[in-house]
C-alpha cells in the first residue's frame, strides 16, 4: 500500500503532551504516522480514536492491530458525534493534520494530480458527494471564477473560468490532463517552479471536499470535546486553512469584550484556551527530505476549563 510521509511527526506528538492513560483523537488518520507515534506513548489504559473520510485510509488502519485503537470512517465535521459514539466522553488531545495524503496525490486514479491522466475525481471520499468533473459540468462561470479565485488565490481565475465554460461546450472535461490543458492555455504568465494548473487544482480540491467548511465546523467541536488541560494540535498546509485556525484560536484565547459596558466581573468573557508556543514550521532538514513539509504550519492550544 502506498505510504505517506508524515509531516512534523515528532513535533506534533510532543505538542499533544501524551499522557500514558490519556484519551486521544487523531482526526486525520491518513496512513497513521501520527497515530502510531501516539500509540507508542500510550500505556495499557490509554486510548486512541482515529477518523478519516477516505475509505483507503480506513482500510490502511486495519493494519493497526491494537486494542487501544479504533478507526472510524467519518468526516471531521462530525468529530464530536463520531468520537462520542466511539466511547470518547472527553479527550486529552485532538490532532488535525490537514489536507491530502501522499497516496491520494500519488495514486493517479484519484484524480488529484495534473501529472497523471485520470478521471477528474478529487474526492477524498469517493463514496460521497460530487466529483470535480461533475461539478465542472454544471457550475456557472461565476461559480467557477469565485472558487478558483478564492480557493486557488489565482490571478487568472476569470480567464480560466471562461476557458472551462468554452471547452465544456465542445466536450466534457472528464480527465485531469484535459483540465490541465484548458487551464494552461488560459494562464498567461508562469510562476517559477509551478505548473500553471497548480492553483486551479488546489481550488477544485478544496471546493469538492468542502475543506474550509469542514475545518470551520470541526474546530469548535474539538474544543468542546477536550477535557480541561487537553491539547489541540493543528497542522495546516496553506494560508486559507491557517487563517481559519489562527482566527479560531485567537478568538478563544482572547474573547472579545461585548460593547455593552460596564460589565460585572462575572460577565466578562473568559478565555477557553491558552496558546502554546508560536506557530511552528518544519525544520530545514525535514523540508529537504520532504518538500510537502515546506508549507506546513503547526498551531497548538491547551484547553483551560
Ligand atoms: C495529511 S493526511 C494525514 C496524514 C497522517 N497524519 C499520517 O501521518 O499518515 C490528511 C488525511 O486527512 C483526511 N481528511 C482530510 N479532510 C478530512 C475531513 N474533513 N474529515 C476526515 N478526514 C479528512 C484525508 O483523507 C487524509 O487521509
Amino acid at each position: 500500500m502506498a505510504s505517506h510521509r508524515t509531516v512534523l511527526l515528532a513535533e506534533a506528538v510532543e505538542s499533544l503532551a501524551v499522557r500514558p492513560d490519556g484519551v486521544y483523537v487523531d482526526a486525520t488518520f491518513g496512513r497513521g504516522g501520527h497515530s502510531r507515534s501516539i500509540l507508542a506513548r500510550l500505556g495499557p489504559a490509554g486510548r486512541l480514536v482515529a477518523l478519516d473520510r477516505d475509505p483507503a485510509a480506513v482500510a490502511a488502519a486495519g493494519e493497526v492491530r491494537d486494542p487501544r485503537f479504533a478507526i472510524r470512517h467519518a468526516r471531521f465535521s462530525r468529530l464530536a458525534a463520531t468520537a462520542r459514539a466511539a466511547g470518547v466522553e472527553a479527550a486529552d488531545g485532538v490532532l488535525f493534520d490537514l489536507g491530502v495524503s501522499s497516496p491520494q496525490l500519488d495514486e493517479g486514479e484519484r484524480g488529484f494530480s495534473f501529472r497523471v491522466d485520470a478521471p477528474l475525481d478529487m474526492r477524498m471520499d469517493p463514496s460521497a458527494g460530487e466529483s470535480a468533473a461533475e461539478w465542472l459540468e454544471r457550475a456557472t462561470e461565476a461559480e467557477l471564477r469565485e472558487a478558483i479565485k478564492n480557493y486557488g488565490e489565482e490571478r487568472f481565475a476569470g480567464p480560466i473560468a471562461k476557458a472551462i465554460v468554452a471547452a465544456r461546450s465542445r466536450e466534457r472535461i472528464g480527465t485531469t490532463l484535459q483540465l490541465a490543458r484548458v487551464v494552461a492555455a488560459a494562464v498567461r504568465t508562469r510562476e517559477a517552479g509551478q505548473d500553471p494548473a497548480t492553483r486551479t487544482f488546489q481550488a477544485l480540491r478544496i471546493h469538492v471536499n468542502q475543506e474550509l467548511e469542514e475545518l470551520s465546523l470541526a474546530l469548535p467541536q474539538a474544543l468542546e470535546l477536550l477535557a480541561p488541560g487537553g491539547r489541540l494540535v493543528v497542522i495546516s498546509f496553506h494560508s486559507l486553512e491557517d487563517r481559519i485556525v489562527k482566527r479560531f484560536l485567537q478568538r478563544e484565547a482572547r474573547p472579545e469584550v461585548p460593547e455593552r459596558l460596564p460589565l460585572r466581573a462575572s460577565e466578562m468573557p473568559q478565555p477557553r484556551i491558552r496558546l502554546v508556543g508560536r506557530a511552528a514550521r518544519a525544520s530545514a532538514a525535514e523540508v529537504a527530505a520532504n518538500p510537502r513539509a515546506r508549507s506546513a504550519l503547526m498551531r497548538v492550544a491547551e484547553k483551560l476549563r
